[in-house]
C-alpha cells in the first residue's frame, strides 16, 4: 500500500537545490517511490505533476498527467491529454524559440498563481521504470507542464520565472480577475 509523502513547500531551501541522476542500474529501485509519488498526486486533488524534490526525493524523476479537461475551476479550452508519464533523467529541448505566458500553479506554493513565460514547442526524452528510453514531441500546455515539472530539478520554482510580479496572486483572485487558460 503506497504511503502519501511529506511534502515541500515554497521557502524550504531544500527546493532550490539541483536534482542528482538516477543510475540506470538503480532505476528498478524506485518503482515503490514512484507508486508513493503517484499516491499522493492523486490524493491532492485534480493536479497535474510532481517532481521528487516536492516530496523530498532529489533525484531527477518526475510523474505527471494531463486529462483531457483540468478541474472545472479553471476556463480551460479543451488540450491534449496525456497518459500518467514517469519520467526518470528527463532531457528537453527547444524546438523553436517561441515563448508565450501561461497561468501556472504548484503543489509546493498552495493557493498561488502566476503568469510564466515558456517555449511553446519541445522535445523531451526520458527513461521509464523498466530503463526504457522515451522521447517525444510537445506542444502548448503540454510542452509547459515538462518545463515546469523539469525545472523542480534544477531547483527552480515558477514564481522564480514571472517577470510581472503583479500577475502573482492567490487563485481566488487570479481566477476572479483575469482570464485563466492554463494552469500546470
Ligand atoms: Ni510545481
Amino acid at each position: 500500500m503506497p504511503k502519501a509523502l511529506p511534502l515541500l513547500f515554497i521557502g524550504n531551501p531544500a527546493l532550490y537545490q539541483i536534482s542528482e541522476p538516477i543510475a540506470q542500474g538503480e532505476i528498478a529501485s524506485y518503482r515503490d517511490t514512484v507508486d508513493s509519488m503517484v499516491h499522493t498526486l492523486e490524493s491532492l486533488g485534480e493536479r497535474i505533476g510532481l517532481a521528487a524534490p516536492q516530496v523530498g526525493i532529489f533525484k531527477r524523476l518526475v510523474i505527471f498527467k494531463i486529462p483531457q479537461r483540468p478541474h472545472g475551476r479553471y476556463k480551460t479550452q479543451s488540450q491534449e491529454s496525456v497518459p500518467l508519464t514517469v519520467m526518470i533523467n528527463p532531457t528537453l529541448t527547444a524546438l523553436s524559440p517561441e515563448q508565450e505566458e501561461g497561468w501556472e500553479a504548484c503543489i509546493s506554493v498552495p493557493h498561488m498563481m502566476g503568469k510564466v513565460s515558456r517555449y511553446t514547442h519541445i522535445r523531451y526524452s526520458f527513461y521509464d521504470l523498466e530503463g526504457a528510453f522515451h522521447e517525444r514531441e510537445a506542444v502548448g500546455f503540454h510542452a509547459r507542464v515538462v518545463q515546469h515539472e523539469c525545472d523542480h530539478l534544477d531547483g527552480i520554482l515558477y514564481t522564480m520565472r514571472i517577470k510581472d510580479m503583479t500577475t502573482l496572486g492567490l487563485e481566488t483572485e487570479i481566477t476572479a480577475h483575469h482570464r485563466v487558460g492554463t494552469i500546470a
